[in-house]
């Protein structure tokens, strides 16, 4: 199998601080912001500088080392790291890669006293891993094709979603470089346009060919034959197998099943929540109305329309083919085929 290379890094650490690539700024410009401050880290996150589950994640156990560190000239050190944890896995509520990830450093923190030198290597190990997990999933994603197909893809789920090739953008990549993908539709995605800024970017910089189209046209070029699977990611899979993902990918999936299309959601074990018995328990982050009425430009309001912006939905696991992990493809019943693959 040809193996899909990663061209950019969304988070990396470099010498004493935790290297962003501000996403806000794709495809425009190449900017990196250099956090040495959890919060630092915690704005990146609130302002989508970095986003995507996974990546979210491994920024957010990066910040734990940055606010050890912190931690280090205090007063009341402890005090001080425990608020900094709520307030790094506070900093967006659907994806839960970031709570994992913190709950995960802060096991390494009570083990250790707070030791930012355990804690840098335990988000080392975390970002390994998570670069380890892309490449499985992409390996799975291959037995899903039997000849050469055209897909279409929502959001960004690439490199910039996570530490290494991407979740579903991985799957695709990969299945590209052994001509399995003739073409790639990446829907704009509406408000912030991770589709059309992020995806389409990628898609461009791989050399896999595409056409980025507004996200109501998905349906009908499904009708045309020519998307012919999705592949898109989440932020939350609960344990009945609906996910949380993109504002935007239930309409997606409710028209995949119109057609007949199968609709894989791509994920690491990361994304899963146990804890929630179906989807309806996920917590869905809001948005400011600005990102809805930016596309108004100049030309504002006379005074601030109402606006609902809700940031992901939820898809009910009936509407879902598959669920791939880097465990391998799930399939329904997803209970049992959740809780033996993670449970
Ligand atoms: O608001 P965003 O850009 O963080 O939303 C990202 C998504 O919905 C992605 O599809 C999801 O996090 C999967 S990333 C591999």
């Amino acid at each position: 199998m040809k193996q899909p290379q990663s061209r950019v890094k969304a988070v990396e650490w470099r010498g004493d601080a935790c290297h962003l690539l501000d996403q806000t700024q794709i495809p425009g410009r190449e900017a990196y912001l250099e956090c040495r401050h959890y919060r630092e880290v915690v704005s990146a996150i609130r302002c989508l500088a970095v986003r995507g589950a996974p990546a979210i994640g491994v920024a957010g156990a990066f910040a734990v080392v940055l606010a050890a560190q912190a931690a280090c000239d205090q007063k009341d050190p402890q005090g001080f790291f425990e608020e900094a944890l709520t307030e790094i896995r506070e900093a967006r509520p659907t994806a839960v890669n970031l709570s994992w990830a913190v709950e995960r450093m802060r096991g390494v923190a009570q083990s250790t006293g707070q030791d930012p030198k355990a804690l840098l290597d335990e988000a080392r190990a975390l970002h390994e891993q998570d670069i380890q997990f892309n490449l499985d999933i992409a390996r799975y994603g291959l037995e899903l094709f039997d000849r050469k197909i055209s897909v279409g893809t929502y959001c960004n789920t690439g490199d910039l979603a996570t530490g290494g090739i991407g979740t579903a953008f991985g799957l695709i990549h990969g299945a590209y470089l052994n001509d399995r993908i003739k073409h790639v539709y990446t829907c704009e995605t509406r408000p912030v346009l991770q589709g059309l800024r992020l995806t389409a970017w990628e898609l461009y910089k791989n050399e896999i060919p595409f056409t980025a189209i507004c996200d109501n046209m998905a349906a009908s070029l499904m009708a045309a034959g020519r998307i012919e699977a999705i592949f898109l990611g989440a932020d939350r899979i609960a344990a009945n197998g609906d996910a949380a993902n993109k504002i935007g990918t239930y309409a997606l999936a409710v028209a995949a099943k119109y057609h007949g299309i199968p609709f894989y959601v791509v994920a690491p074990s990361s994304t899963f929540d146990l804890s929630l018995a179906s989807g309806t328990e996920i917590p869905i982050e809001q948005r400011d109305a600005k990102e809805i009425l930016a596309v108004l430009g100049e030309n504002t309001p006379p005074e601030p329309w109402p606006v609902y912006n809700p940031a992901f939905d939820v898809t009910p696991h009936a509407l879902i083919t598959g669920i791939v992990c880097e465990r391998g493809i799930l399939r329904a019943p997803y209970v049992e085929s959740i809780r033996s693959a993670l449970g």
